[in-house]
Order: structure tokens, then C-alpha cells, then sequence
């Protein structure tokens, strides 16, 4: 299925991409995760009843709406660009007229990742080259510190991981590898979706 049928198929439009109105050298510009690697990804990685994701830099709300819709678990996206943040709330609002009602929740802000403040219960954060290792490292501070106030079972969902990425997670006291999942039909190295879960279970 193509992705204006996917986005289709959900009431959402998500769409193209978004560069910054202004100079931004550690904020990346809005494209989404393509559907057929978040199919490729969520075949082989489960999330469960009682996971909450969230998307760091969640531009249009793709993925958190993706992720509501196949899993039925609470979402919640942060995205730093305001009229991008505003599409995302009318793709929220179109896609729960389409679903129709429930009570698991779709929830957006707008704000910076690395200001986000973590929830003891939030246990699946996804990144898909939102933004350079500088903010990757402040978000995974707050994560930590998170972590050791409610030590809990905790993923991190990297797709298109940059090496600055991978060298910081390399070696890291409180994460270890979990999964990688390689996406077929490239020769990119970076084409692949590296799975970090904490140690302290
Ligand atoms: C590559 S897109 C990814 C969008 C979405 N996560 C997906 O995979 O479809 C990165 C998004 O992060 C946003 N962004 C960049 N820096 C950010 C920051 N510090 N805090 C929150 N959002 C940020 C950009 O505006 C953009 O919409």
C-alpha cells in the first residue's frame, strides 16, 4: 500500500516534508517514517497492553497515530514546530472521527524534546533523526533520570540510527542492544532499526 493510501486508510494526511522557518543546526526538518518501515518494524517487535510510546519529534503524528491504531496503547508525540504540531492535532481529531470512539489516548504537544518531562509509566520511545546527538544525549539524560526515579522495562526504538547515535548507546550503563531489525533491499547501513531496553528491569 502506498503512503497516501496508509494515510488514507487512517483520516490522516502526513505527508511531504517541512524544513525550519529559521537556522536550526541541531533541529532536524519534519519527514515522516515511511508505512512500509513501520509494517516492517511492527511485524517483528510487539508492543503490549500496558506499553506507552513516545514519539521525540513527532512531526505530523504519523507514527503515534500508526502505533494507536495497530497496538490500541496509549501515544503521545512532542514536536518542536508549531504549524507542524498543528497538523498533527487535526490529524488527531480526523483520525478519532474515524476510528470512532476509545478511550486509549492520542495526545500531542508542542515543545522541545529535551524540555519533555517523562512519565513513570512511559516505557517505548521511538527517534527517527529528529535531531543531533547534542539533544539525542539531553533526551536520554531526562530518560535516565526517569529511570532511576521508576525503574521499569524501557525501549529505545532508533530508526536510521546515526554512528554519533550508536556510539553513545554503545557502552552505555543502563542500556543494552535488544534487536536489530535491517531493512531489506538496501546497501545503506543506516537503513536498519536498532532496539535498545534498559538493564534494570
Ligand atoms: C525526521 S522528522 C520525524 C517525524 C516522525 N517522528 C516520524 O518518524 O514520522 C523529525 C521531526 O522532529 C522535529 N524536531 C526537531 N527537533 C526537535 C526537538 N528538539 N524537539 C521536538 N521536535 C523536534 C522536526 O520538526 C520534525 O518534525
Amino acid at each position: 500500500m502506498t503512503d497516501a493510501r496508509f494515510d488514507e486508510k487512517l483520516g490522516i494526511s502526513t505527508g511531504g516534508f517541512k524544513e525550519w522557518d529559521s537556522d536550526q543546526p541541531h533541529y532536524h526538518r519534519y519527514e515522516p517514517t515511511s508505512y512500509e518501515v513501520l509494517e516492517y518494524l511492527f511485524e517483528r517487535y510487539k508492543l503490549k497492553r500496558g506499553d506507552k510510546f513516545v514519539d521525540f519529534g513527532s512531526g505530523k503524528g504519523r507514527v503515534a497515530i500508526y502505533v494507536h491504531h495497530r497496538f490500541k496503547i496509549p501515544v503521545v508525540g512532542i514536536e518542536a514546530q508549531a504549524d507542524v504540531h498543528a497538523l498533527a492535532m487535526l490529524n488527531r481529531q480526523c483520525y478519532r472521527t474515524r476510528a470512532g470512539k476509545t478511550r486509549v489516548r492520542v495526545h500531542f504537544e508542542h515543545g522541545l524534546a529535551e524540555d519533555y518531562l517523562i512519565k513513570p509509566d512511559e516505557n517505548r520511545f521511538y527517534f527517527f533523526n529528529s535531531f543531533s546527538v547534542d539533544v539525542f544525549q539531553e533526551v536520554l539524560v531526562n530518560i535516565t533520570a526517569s529511570l532511576e526515579e521508576a525503574s521499569r522495562d524501557v525501549h529505545l526504538i532508533l530508526y536510521y540510527p546515526m554512528p554519533s547515535y550508536t556510539k553513545v548507546m554503545s557502552g552505555h550503563p543502563l542500556f543494552e542492544i535488544h534487536k536489530e531489525i535491517k531493512l531489506p533491499d538496501t546497501s545503506d547501513r543506516k537503513e536498519r532499526i536498532l532496539i535498545y531496553r534498559s538493564t534494570e528491569r
